[in-house]
């Protein structure tokens, strides 16, 4: 389940302040500012401008550049979809169908409840069980769309009996 801090500039000062004496601190300061924040906030794009000097512009490029950077908080539990070869010829398309259109959502986007995101990965090492995908950090393998709904479904009952 992820959990991470709401958006605060003076948290975030301190995140980026505290990596300002690495080399190439940029990468350093995002990773450290997704790490607390769970997504690189908008607003964190004009403190590391100015604290390295840099325009907006380029911040946004280094951002959009590593699609590790998130632009937006993550639900409670992310999905990991995989899109790899050995998945793809056990339909891992008409799956990722499914999914889209069961949370409504696309990839890199969060479901309206903020229950799941949706992230498309390139092999989970369980290419054997194809298609492979995982659910916070637990794998699943020849998930078919009844039963990706278990799953969901079952995610969502543990977390309400907590
Ligand atoms: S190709 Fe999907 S798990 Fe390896």
């Amino acid at each position: 389940m992820n959990a991470r801090s709401p958006w605060s500039e003076d948290r975030a000062t301190a995140v980026i302040a505290a990596n300002r004496h690495l080399r190439g601190a940029l990468l350093p300061m995002l990773h450290a500012l997704q790490e607390e924040f769970g997504c690189i906030d908008e607003e964190a794009i004009p403190l590391l401008a100015r604290e390295l000097n840099l325009s907006r512009a380029d911040v946004h490029g280094v951002v959009s550049f590593y699609h590790e950077f998130r632009r937006s908080r993550p639900g409670r539990h992310t999905i990991k979809v995989c899109r790899a070869e050995a998945c793809q010829s056990m339909n891992a398309d008409g799956l990722i169908e499914h999914i889209r259109r069961r949370l409504k959502v696309d990839f890199h986007e969060t479901t309206a409840d903020d229950a799941f995101s949706l992230e498309p990965v390139f092999c989970l090492g369980n290419c054997a069980l194809a298609p492979a995908v995982m659910v916070d950090e637990t794998l699943h393998g020849r998930v078919s769309p009844a039963r990706f709904d278990a799953i969901t479904a079952s995610t969502l009952a543990t977390e309400a009996a907590r």
